[in-house]
């Protein structure tokens, strides 16, 4: 049995997870991340290379004999960095786990995702694409549009390119400052506007190999910094495995609807895929929509749906690169994990870095996989908005979250922050 040198791009909660996870497999011989973050380095190697520095990467995947390429976030796979491997003559051999440039516009172009799901009769929120040259198309279409009205910048936008405008006025202001004032720069040159839909939203997860595909224990994130689901929307304030609305019935309309149609329909169209694909759903009485597709694993939804899988996911990447998922059946673990995300006063909005994290000798039965933070002169300090995921295992989710908060008053830095009512819907 050979075992494989695999370079991990990214350094949030997710690739903390990813390389836990990795690092585990027998087939894992050396793990190297880049750039990292204080807790990957428990796992692997730190190496501090940018993730879309595609040439220092390529030096580096030389000079270390990589054998497999994780790319943990959109950024570099949008930017292409799956046909810049399968381009060059020295990095071809290298399995890459993670979609073409082609198959990333699922994600990198909202009006694509959208023409997509048409084309395939994928359930999806009825909607129109505007440019700055059917503009006044666009304001009339708004002005006839019922309320609330969804505007999402075609392009990446970190997260924040969508508004729910709740009045006219509203969207048509949003409208023009995305178009007209380039409010998300290129990103928002195009402009999908659609329904919306009213319903309860879950993250489904499969890995292809661009026939088959294994799914993964699905997963809720809570997106807004407020408790009760309030405030402005942040990464991800935690997540929770199973869903416990994800019924065997519903996952089976997912299955059918959704999952099914958008595998066969990426090799319809010859998107070379292979990697992680993420479906953004909502139930609406009882039926799935999706929302949108991300390329990549989800953040923090990550940090529970690994700790539930219990197969080998190094296997299940090179099973992937040998077009074989079908040999490999998805195990998952029987007990709920649950995750609880600490940030930064502040956070989304603008916050400080660099404080001091303590007391991370105090946890018991929980895992500590960090996010935004960093090593200095010895500590652990804090380095980005979200810091620190505290993930749990339980009986239920109930169970579970009850742990993570428990760990959760042990860790300690100025400024700390996290929802204390995650899983309040399902009590
Ligand atoms: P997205 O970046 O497309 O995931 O959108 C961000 C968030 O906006 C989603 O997680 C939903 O909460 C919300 N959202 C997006 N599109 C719709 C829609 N058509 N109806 C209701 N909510 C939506
Ligand atoms: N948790 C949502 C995302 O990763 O996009």
């Amino acid at each position: 049995m050979s075992a494989y040198n695999i370079l991990l791009l990214g350094s949030g909660g997710r690739e903390c997870t990813l390389a836990w996870k990795l690092s585990q497999s027998k087939l894992c011989k050396e793990l190297f991340i880049a750039p990292g973050n204080a807790g990957t380095g428990q796992y692997g190697s730190n190496v501090n290379i940018p993730v879309n520095d595609f040439e220092d990467i390529k030096k580096m995947c030389l000079e270390d004999n990589i054998d497999i390429l994780v790319v943990g976030p959109e950024d570099p796979l949008v930017n292409g960095i799956y046909d810049f491997f399968k381009a060059d003559d020295a990095l071809q051999h290298i399995i890459v786990c993670g979609p073409s440039l082609a198959g990333a516009q699922l994600e990198g172009s909202k009006a694509f995702s959208k023409k997509f799901m048409e084309r395939h009769n994928i359930p999806t929120a009825a909607y129109r694409e505007f440019t700055e040259e059917n503009l006044e198309e666009g304001i009339e279409y708004i002005k006839g549009h019922t309320l609330p009205i969804v505007l999402k910048a075609d392009g990446l936008a970190a997260g924040k390119g969508v508004v729910i405008a709740q009045s006219t006025d509203e969207a048509l202001e949003t409208f023009s400052s995305m178009i007209v004032d380039a409010r998300f720069g290129d990103a928002s040159k195009k402009v999908v506007i659609e329904e919306f839909l009213d319903g309860i939203e879950l993250s489904v997860f499969v890995l292809t190999d661009g026939v088959n595909y294994v799914r993964l224990p699905e997963a809720k994130d809570y997106k807004r910094i407020g408790e009760g689901d309030t405030g402005p929307n942040t990464g991800g304030m935690g997540a929770l495995s199973p869903v416990p609305f994800a019924d065997d019935a519903f996952m089976r309309k997912v299955t059918e609807r959704v999952i099914e149609p958008t595998i066969k329909g990426l090799q319809e169209e010859n998107l070379t895929y292979q990697g992680f694909v993420f479906f953004g759903l909502i139930k609406v009485n009882g039926d799935p929509y999706v929302i949108e597709y991300n390329c990549r694993m989800g953040d923090p939804e990550t940090e529970v749906v690994l700790p539930r899988l219990e197969n080998d996911l190094v296997n299940m990447i090179v099973k992937m690169s040998e077009g074989k998922l079908n040999e490999v059946t998805p195990k998952y673990k029987k007990e709920a994990a649950c995750t609880v995300m600490l940030v930064s006063a502040g956070y989304p909005d603008s916050y400080e870095k660099g404080k001091v994290m303590t007391g991370f000798d105090k946890v018991k039965d929980s895992m500590l996989l960090h996010a935004g933070t960093k090593l200095s002169e010895g500590n652990v300090v804090t380095s980005g908005g979200r810091v620190l995921a505290i993930t749990s295992y339980g009986n239920d989710i109930h169970e579970a979250l009850e742990q993570s908060y428990k760990n959760a008053e042990l860790i300690e830095y100025e400024g700390k922050y996290y929802r204390k009512d995650l899983g309040y819907e399902f009590k």
